[in-house]
């Protein structure tokens, strides 16, 4: 499991899997004094400033403005759900609208969260949103997530039924692997879906992945950047694959839809743990001969 800060020396707000916080080098950003014994807490929507509001506005617009031919329609077609770009959104009047699409919610949390605390949120159906927005000098590079990352990148795709059901069998599988001390294996899955999945689309690849799409620089690149390799979408390969954090993708992986996603993810992990703990890890750029190629 990653255990701290994750960015990118090339501006980009990654986002974090799952985190048990504490164990990194410095404590994680945001105020943990008044968070309930489950991690949530008040948004405190007053608190924000008239300089919060527009910075939002300026992040929103900024990705907003790249969604077309490198986001996915599914994304594209929710992201209004948000409400008025030039204000953060209430969670409170956002829950009720998914909710009713859905049965999920939003949720507010002071920042990161341990792994346990996050998956438990999931299995409920309750996406925990951090409170605090970057500062200004962050609005390329923000270290930690932030409720733009969270809400931009990860809300839009829990107003899809299917991506819905996906997160939430995502937590309670987390719970599971707790258990059976598979954590890392399993935060790889998020990392290459949640985080930095693409989906292949009759008109060509697009961006699902809550990194990528919050991501000033990472949403094009992923698409479209020669660089990267980008690989059909193989669960064991994926849990054996290491991540970056500090960089953009060397390896994205590639799911054909969100009912593959759903189907290949929902036997029983316990054998699959098994098999990949027997199995070498992979570098983020290992090339295998077995490798379906993008
Ligand atoms: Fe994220």
């Amino acid at each position: 499991m990653n255990t701290g800060a994750a960015g990118s020396a090339k501006g980009v707000n990654t986002g974090v899997a799952p985190v048990t916080y504490g164990t990194g080098e410095r404590p994680p950003r945001g105020d943990y004094s008044s968070a309930r014994s489950d991690y949530t807490c008040e948004q405190d929507w007053e608190r924000y400033t008239a300089e919060e509001h527009a910075l939002y506005r300026r992040l929103y617009e900024r990705q907003s403005a790249q969604l077309p031919g490198l986001a996915c329609d599914e994304f594209i077609a929710a992201v209004g759900h948000l409400g008025d770009p030039r204000r953060i959104p209430r969670f409170d009047a956002l829950s009720d609208v998914l909710r009713k699409k859905t049965g999920w919610e939003v949720v507010a949390v002071p920042g990161l969260i341990p792994e346990e605390a996050f998956f438990a949120l999931l299995a409920q159906r309750r996406f925990p949103v951090t409170g605090w927005l970057r500062r200004p000098e962050e609005f390329d590079y923000v270290v930690e997530p932030d409720v733009f990352h969270d809400l931009f990148g990860h809300v839009p795709l829990l107003f899809n039924p299917m991506f819905a059901d996906y997160m939430q069998a995502y937590g309670e599988g987390g719970l599971k692997a707790s258990r059976l001390q598979s954590c890392e294996y399993l935060a790889r899955l998020y990392w290459y879906t949640v985080e930095f999945g693409l989906i292949a689309t009759p008109a060509g690849l697009r961006a699902y992945g809550a990194g990528i799409l919050s991501s000033a620089g990472e949403l094009r690149h992923s698409v479209t950047s020669p660089e990267p390799q980008r690989l059909g979408f193989d669960l064991v390969r994926i849990m054996r694959t290491r991540y970056k954090i500090d960089s953009y993708q060397t390896t994205y992986f590639v799911i054909d839809s969100f009912a593959q996603l759903i189907r290949t993810t929902a036997p029983d992990f316990a054998p699959l743990y098994e098999e990949v703990a027997k199995a070498s890890e992979l570098a983020a750029d290992a090339r295998l001969e077995t490798d379906r190629r993008y």
